[in-house]
């Protein structure tokens, strides 16, 4: 298994899920994706992660992400799991759970970290693009539970530096100022590209509204 990195292609698959037979990449279609691990069903953390993410499936769903979770259960399981889920968080679980008991998913995206558990997955994201190329590789410790208003803003984030000459700062939020890339130095290129304008800090710090708002 050759470590993924940022820019490669996210490994294609087919496995069971608590929606049936998955084939990843027709799943995804022209969608950009979320793919998570976390450590196994019925484990209190998770249950507050999977409860939170069917939570945000407008936000997700309004950006056009399809959202799947992995975990090294069986799809019975999942089913009980997802019924505890609803019940406990107060939402419905919309998204698959892969049933990725023989960790063929897990070890394809190298979830498992022996030196942290020989049997569970880390927390692992990965967020595809439409193109199916890794955009964004986090993992997690078992004990902390992510935060996935994190991960929409990075898919704001990438959604808007995709289509536009910008890069946005620390702590940036969807509306909020963002960075010119500092390869873009021809001043009509500048002005039609930025028609409110901008502040330059530095040479290499620019500063322009949101340009899509
Ligand atoms: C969990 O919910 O996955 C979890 C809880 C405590 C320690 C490690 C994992």
């Amino acid at each position: 298994m050759a470590t993924l990195r940022l820019g490669d292609i996210a490994p294609d698959f087919e496995q069971e899920s608590s929606k049936g037979k998955i084939k990843f990449h027709e799943f995804l279609g022209d969608s950009w994706g979320v793919l998570f691990s976390h450590p196994a069903d019925f484990t209190p953390v998770c249950t507050t992660e999977l409860g939170y993410t069917a939570k945000l499936s407008d936000e997700f769903a309004r950006r056009g992400v399809k959202v799947i979770a992995v975990s090294v259960d069986d799809n019975e399981s999942h089913q009980k799991w997802i019924e505890d889920i609803n019940d406990t968080q107060g939402t419905a679980v919309d998204f698959p759970i892969l049933a990725d008991k023989d960790r063929k998913v897990a070890d394809l995206y190298d979830m498992i970290h022996p030196n942290a558990s020989t049997t569970v997955t880390v927390r692992s994201v990965f967020i595809i693009d439409p193109a199916k190329k890794i955009r964004l590789i986090i993992t997690y410790p078992a004990s902390t539970g992510r935060n996935f208003n994190e991960i929409l803003r990075v898919i704001d984030s990438l959604q808007l530096t995709d289509s536009h000459s910008v890069a946005t700062p620390v702590n940036w939020e969807d509306g909020q100022d963002v960075i010119i890339v500092p390869s873009l130095t021809d001043p009509e290129v500048l002005k039609q590209k930025f028609p409110k304008g901008y502040t330059e800090i530095r040479s290499y710090l620019r500063i322009t509204p949101q340009p899509n708002k």
